[in-house]
């Protein structure tokens, strides 16, 4: 191999998913761990990955190796369910979700209007993803188109994986945060063609959910959806009992709540449900047959006393999960805090969440979610080098626990309990070091 100013080279502790744990017979064929590991980067992206002394061994002499030791090196968090705009009213009191809406959510979204105060949200927001080690998320914005330009051109300044989409609604909201059905059509068409594949960038139709939009708003959404066959979608379901209630009042001629959506043909492969806690059996059958993707945001369902995801329910009909932050719902940005609370809704299920199924959910279970697998989610050949350093050692009492730890399940288990942003040592984006 030629020395090369474009490659880049990290030596440490490194995971990585290949295959989702839950569906191999042994859990250790679903990663590969280095303990001393080498990660190849040429041109931003993933060249190599292996054993250190061998792979050295096919290196120039002269290059350049940054060594973290101590550390794991991992891909970058994937945040498959965020509110960028909700940054700021993040741990607003007291409510459950339509309340909670109503209260605080609708009138902190009216700001985005404005493009100048959207980016200053928008950068803020990203680097605490950054700080959190989340590379990748999967955004709403507001309905205003303004947030959407916002935020893209922020991401896109800093170079990185990112999914957002205008808000569709238009009922059961205020005046000054309603589209119509034709507007909300027309601009997010528009948005499309400004930012779909600019870069990084890519673009989600984004209702709101089933209350906030009307059969037609759903229907043109449907019909965006079937234009632009790589876009995604991306809304709420199921998240609430008096939620779920409303929406069988004001649809009745539909089977359920997912039924509303699947009515206006938007489930799929890029389709990205938030929450789904309260589900049927026969809507995780037919999410799964679709293919589509559960974004399970434990800390906000904790938050606004939702419920507890069934996890093992949505795994049994082979539905895509990807971890969601639900931030301003969720009170923490670390994907390491919500793995903590993901494990503790499982357990009030009765429910094992085992520490390798949750970080395979924070990675590649989450590019899969996003239709992303072999792009971003793990160190496959071609993948786009956009990983993590966590820090065993950060704070006193991890440090402490660890003297006491002997396997790498314990190592992960231990990093989800008591991790968070302190224990991101390092975050890089296309292999350079953003953090
Ligand atoms: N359902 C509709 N809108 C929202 C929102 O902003 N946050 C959450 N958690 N649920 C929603
Ligand atoms: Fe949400």
């Amino acid at each position: 191999m030629s020395k090369d100013k474009n490659m880049k080279v990290y030596r440490g502790e490194l995971l990585h998913f290949i295959a989702d744990p839950a569906k191999v017979t042994n859990e250790a064929d679903s990663y590969q761990h280095f303990e001393d590991g080498l990660l190849i980067i040429n041109h931003g992206l993933v060249e190599k990955v292996g054993q250190a002394i061998p792979l050295l061994a096919t290196l120039p002499d002269d290059i350049e190796i940054i060594h973290y030791q101590d550390g794991l090196i991992m891909p970058g968090f994937i945040d498959t369910h965020v509110h960028y705009p909700q940054t700021e009213m993040i741990a607003s009191y007291g409510e459950q979700l339509l309340e909670w809406l109503e209260h605080y959510t609708f009138p902190f979204e009216r700001q985005f209007s404005d493009f100048d105060h959207g980016v200053k949200v928008a950068e803020f927001f990203l680097d605490q993803l950054l700080d959190a080690g989340t590379t990748t998320a999967l955004v709403f914005g507001t309905v205003h188109k303004e947030s959407v330009d916002a935020f893209f051109t922020v991401a896109q300044q800093k170079k990185l994986r990112m999914i957002c989409g205008k808000v569709l609604m238009d009922q059961n909201c205020p005046d000054y945060l309603s589209d119509t059905a034709e507007t909300g059509y027309t601009e997010s068409k528009a948005l499309i063609e400004r930012w779909h594949k600019k870069d990084r960038l890519q673009y989600a139709i984004t209702p709101r959910f089933a209350p906030t939009c009307s059969t037609e708003q759903l229907n043109k959404a449907g019909q965006l959806l079937n234009e632009y066959s790589d876009v995604y979608l991306h809304t709420h379901l199921c998240e609430n009992k008096s939620e779920i209630e409303w929406v069988k009042a004001l649809f009745p001629d539909s089977k359920g709540y997912l039924d509303v959506y699947d009515q206006s043909n938007l489930l799929g492969r890029r389709s990205v449900f938030a929450h789904g806690v309260h589900l049927h059996d026969s809507e995780c059958q037919r999410l799964g047959e679709t293919d589509s993707a559960i974004a399970f945001c434990p800390s906000s369902n904790l938050f606004l006393g939702s419920g507890c995801f069934n996890l093992k329910q949505a795994q049994a009909h082979d539905i895509n999960i990807g971890f969601g932050s639900d931030i301003g719902a969720g009170t923490t940005f670390s994907m390491l805090s919500t793995l903590n609370e993901g494990y503790k809704t499982q357990q009030l299920r009765s429910d094992k969440l085992s520490p390798f199924q949750s970080f395979y959910l924070a990675t590649l279970g989450g590019a899969i979610s996003l239709d992303l697998e072999g792009t971003i989610g793990n160190f496959v050949e071609g993948a786009e080098a956009d990983f993590i350093v966590l820090d065993y050692h950060a704070t006193p009492l991890m440090d402490r626990r660890m003297q006491h730890c002997k396997t790498l399940t314990e190592k992960l288990f231990i990093l989800s309990m008591l991790g968070d942003e302190r224990h991101v040592k390092a975050t890089h984006v296309m292999g350079e070091r953003v953090k």
